[in-house]
């Protein structure tokens, strides 16, 4: 007995026109839908980053350098408010320090200080920020280097917890 293979097509596909073959295929439209809808996910996530996972809140001063440690044009590395955050203290004259945070604000890349060009350059991509006041001059980041106010204790510089609003996103 043998199967005949002109039976009538059942009346619902009719209703569906879709072959069992093809119920797996991706149209470009279904695929452009796709993209868009995580490209849009991806992005609110990266926008919303800050708001979800907010950086930590420095509370106390901490002490970072004597002045003579310091010559003009030279800097100082640290940490600060936790141990994984680097910041840079830097000397722009005899008389005036100023701390930043070393991520640059686009990819977190650390900046380099350049005292002739009173410049911040991020070497990732080409990113620069202004060593008087952290706002971005040039390249992708999208806002200031965080700026921590400074204070001289007699020959001690230090650190303060709040940061100045110059350099506030
Ligand atoms: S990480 Fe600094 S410019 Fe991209």
């Amino acid at each position: 007995m043998s199967l005949s293979t002109n039976h009538p097509a059942p009346a619902c596909n009719a209703d569906y026109p879709i072959r069992q073959s093809e119920e797996h295929r991706v149209t470009r439209r279904q695929f452009a839908k796709f993209t868009c809808c995580s490209a849009l996910a991806f992005g609110a996530v990266a926008l919303s980053k800050d708001k979800l996972f907010p950086p930590p809140i420095a509370k106390e001063p901490m002490r970072v350098a004597s002045q003579s440690e310091l010559k003009v044009g030279g800097y100082k590395l640290f940490n600060y408010p936790t141990a994984n955050q680097p910041c840079i203290l830097i000397r722009l004259s005899e008389t005036e320090f100023a701390a930043y945070s070393q991520s640059c604000t686009h990819l977190q890349c650390p900046v380099h200080y350049q005292h002739e060009a009173k410049k911040f350059y991020c070497p990732c991509h080409e990113g620069f920020f202004s060593a008087d006041d952290g706002r971005v001059l040039a390249g992708p980041p999208p806002r200031p280097l965080p700026r921590y106010p400074v204070e001289i204790r007699g020959q001690e510089i230090w650190v303060l917890p709040a940061p100045a609003k110059t350099a506030q996103a």
